[in-house]
Order: structure tokens, then C-alpha cells, then sequence
């Protein structure tokens, strides 16, 4: 049998080459890591769960004119995605205070923000992806001025898209983190939104209670991560069969 190639692997994902140029299986696996994969741990599900939020979440923007990367779920853990060149930049959109916000400007978690905060990150995990500024990113050419209005544009878009959908099945989007890349059609450079949305990569906190239904479970051991992710598949009535048992991947149409 021919093997594919695999092009990359992270923490939470690996990606293969795609069927055809231009595109990339992403495949979701049960790994957690946290604090720079400080805290490891396999939890069971995990990928599949996220596999069909993250399927959600971006066919949903793709469906309101927000660009993503996703194409079609292949299967229980993979996905077909557009190949992109990542801008090397975790995103983050924070709506009310929480982690390292918290932390670094002394503000209560759970305080609502003025307004939405966007900040950066550089993806560079021997760094522990510091944070930086619009000067570093155009002094450092990881991205023109333009890409940069773009990408806040984009990333506001998300948070409103997102937001409004969390809301609606009682969920508070506390604050989230994406990655963009950039296509190429022609003449032209686009950017669209990759990598994955779930709650790896989002706060989720239940509106009513508060519960965390997000990583933060499994950064601070507050019970059980699959049990989390469940509850929001459940809620917006996704959730998989056979998510908690190591099934090997199926065919769907
Ligand atoms: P932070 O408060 O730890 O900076 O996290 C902000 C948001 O970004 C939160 O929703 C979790 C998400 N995030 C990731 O997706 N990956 C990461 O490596 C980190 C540190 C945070
Ligand atoms: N994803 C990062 C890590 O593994 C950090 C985090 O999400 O807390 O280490």
C-alpha cells in the first residue's frame, strides 16, 4: 500500500499531503498538551471531537463569507483542507479577561473588556510564543501592513460570527486564538482562516453556571476534557458516535 507523505506534525494535529495540489489531510489526534507541552496526556476522543467542532465552527464561516481553509471531513478524525502559507501568528481575539491576560495586567478573570482585544503571539514553540507587537511583525517582515488589516478584520469577523453562535446555545466565548494563511488565486493573495477552532483553542464558559467547557479543564485539572468537549457537540448537535472509543477512521459521503 503507498504510504502518504506526511508534511508536518504538531501537538494536537498532523498534517498529510492531500489528494490533490493544493490541499492537506489534517488529522486530529487525542493529545493534550499545556504550557508548551509541559502537561501532556492522550485523552481518549479528544480528536474527533474536535475534528467535527472545528468542521463546524469553519463551514459556518464559510457559509457567512468569512474564507477558511476547510473543504469536507474526510473522516472521524481527518479533514480536507486548502494548502496556505501560515502566517507564523497565533491570533487572539479576548472578549472578557481570562489566562495570561489576567495574569499579566492584574485583572480579574471573567471581567468583561471594553471592547474586543486583539493580540499576537509568534508561533515559535523553543520561544513559548511570545507575545509581540505590530512593530515586531512589520519589523521582523512576518507580515506587510496590509496582511495586518486584513487579519484583524478577519479576526473581528470571527469573534462576532462566534460569539453569536456560542451565545445561542448558552455558551460565553471568553476569548479564542486562530491562525491565517495566505492563498494565492492569480495575481492576488487572500487570506483565509486555518489550523482549527475548538475548544483546544477557545474559552467557553457555560453562561448560566460558569463550568469551563473548554482546555482549561485539562490545564487545571478541573475533571474530565471529554466530558467538556461533549457537552458543546452536544449542544450544537454535532456530536459524533463512537467519539470515546479508538475507532479507526470511516468513510462518510
Ligand atoms: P492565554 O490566555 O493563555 O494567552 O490564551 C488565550 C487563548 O488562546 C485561549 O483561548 C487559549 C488559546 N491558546 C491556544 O489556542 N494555544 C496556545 O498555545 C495558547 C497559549 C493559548
Ligand atoms: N498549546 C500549547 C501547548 O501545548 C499551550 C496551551 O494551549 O496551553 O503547550
Amino acid at each position: 500500500m503507498a504510504r502518504r507523505k506526511k508534511i508536518y506534525e504538531g501537538k494536537a494535529k498532523i498534517l498529510y499531503e492531500g489528494p490533490e495540489p493544493g490541499t492537506i489531510v489534517q488529522y486530529f489526534k487525542d493529545d493534550a498538551t499545556a504550557f508548551n507541552a509541559e502537561k501532556k496526556d492522550v485523552i481518549e476522543g479528544k480528536g474527533v471531537l474536535n475534528n467535527r467542532l472545528s468542521e463546524f465552527f469553519m463551514t459556518g464561516l464559510n457559509n457567512v463569507g468569512v474564507p477558511t481553509h476547510f473543504l469536507k471531513r474526510l473522516n472521524m478524525r481527518e479533514q480536507l483542507v486548502r494548502a496556505c502559507e501560515i502566517i507564523p501568528l497565533e491570533i487572539i481575539v479576548r472578549n472578557y479577561a481570562a489566562g495570561s491576560l489576567s495574569k499579566r495586567l492584574g485583572i480579574e478573570e471573567g471581567t468583561a473588556l471594553p471592547r474586543p482585544i486583539v493580540e499576537y503571539c509568534y508561533k515559535d514553540d523553543k520561544l513559548g510564543d511570545p507575545l509581540v507587537t505590530e512593530e515586531h511583525i512589520a519589523a521582523f517582515g512576518w507580515a506587510s501592513q496590509q496582511d495586518m488589516d486584513d487579519v484583524v478584520a478577519l479576526a473581528l469577523r470571527v469573534n462576532d460570527y462566534l460569539s453569536g453562535l456560542m451565545y445561542g446555545v448558552g455558551i460565553k466565548l471568553v476569548d479564542f486564538k486562530i491562525e491565517i494563511g495566505r492563498v494565492y488565486e492569480g495575481d492576488f493573495q487572500r487570506l483565509i482562516v486555518a489550523d482549527e477552532i475548538s475548544p483546544d483553542s477557545c474559552r467557553l464558559w457555560d453562561l448560566e453556571t460558569g463550568e469551563k467547557l473548554d482546555k482549561d479543564v485539562f490545564r487545571h485539572d478541573l475533571g474530565n476534557l471529554a466530558d467538556a468537549y461533549t457537552e458543546v457537540a452536544k449542544r450544537f448537535g454535532v456530536m459524533p458516535k463512537n467519539a470515546t472509543h479508538n475507532a479507526k477512521p470511516t468513510l462518510i459521503n
